[in-house]
C-alpha cells in the first residue's frame, strides 16, 4: 500500500517472481510514473490498483482468498493504519506477515503501532525502529522485540 514510484513494490517483486502483487496509490500521476518503471524492467506479477486505500483495499481484499503479505506504507495515521491492518486481518492465515512503516512517525502511529502488536492474532512483533514487522504464527507465544541499531 502506497507504490509511489514503485521502488518497495519491484523489491518485493524481485523476491518471489511467483508472488502476485497489487500494489496501491492514490496518486494518478504517480501510478502511472510507477506503471511505467514496472513496464520499463519487464515485470508483469505486479497488478497496479490507483485509489484511495480507503475505498480501494476492501476493493482489493473482496477475491482474495490468501493474503500472505502486506506492505503498508502510506496514509501514515492512527485510525486508517488500524483500520488496514484489520481489514488484511481479515484475509490473513497463520503464515501471514504484514510489515508497516514509519511506526515511530507520529504519536498516532506510535498508538496504532501499540494497537497493532497488542492484537491477540499477533504473535511476534519486531520493531526495527523505521518500520514494524507482525507475524502471526498460531504457534509461536506472544513475543515483541525491539532492535536497536
Ligand atoms: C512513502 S510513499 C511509499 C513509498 C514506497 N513504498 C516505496 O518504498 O517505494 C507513500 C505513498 O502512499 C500514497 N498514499 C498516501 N496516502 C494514501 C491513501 N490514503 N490512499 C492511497 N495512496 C496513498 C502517497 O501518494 C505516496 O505515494
Amino acid at each position: 500500500m502506497g507504490t509511489s514510484l514503485g521502488l518497495s513494490t519491484l523489491y518485493l517483486a524481485n523476491g518471489n517472481p511467483d508472488a502476485n502483487i497489487i500494489t496501491i496509490e492514490g496518486c494518478p500521476n504517480i501510478s502511472k510514473f510507477a506503471g511505467e518503471n514496472f513496464h520499463r524492467l519487464g515485470t508483469d506479477q505486479i497488478n497496479q490498483v490507483t485509489g484511495n486505500f480507503d475505498d480501494k483495499l476492501a476493493e482489493v481484499l473482496k477475491p482474495i482468498e490468501r493474503l500472505d503479505f502486506a506492505f503498508i506504507d502510506g496514509n501514515h495515521q492512527q485510525e486508517p493504519t488500524i483500520n488496514y491492518f484489520e481489514q488484511c486481518l481479515l484475509k490473513s492465515n497463520s503464515n501471514s506477515i504484514f510489515i508497516f512503516d514509519d511506526i515511530h512517525w507520529s504519536e498516532g502511529m506510535e498508538k496504532a503501532w501499540e494497537n497493532i502488536i497488542s492484537h491477540p492474532d499477533v504473535s511476534l512483533s519486531v520493531d526495527i525502529f523505521h518500520m514494524g514487522i507482525v507475524f502471526l504464527k498460531k504457534e509461536l507465544t506472544k513475543q515483541h522485540f525491539v532492535i536497536r541499531f
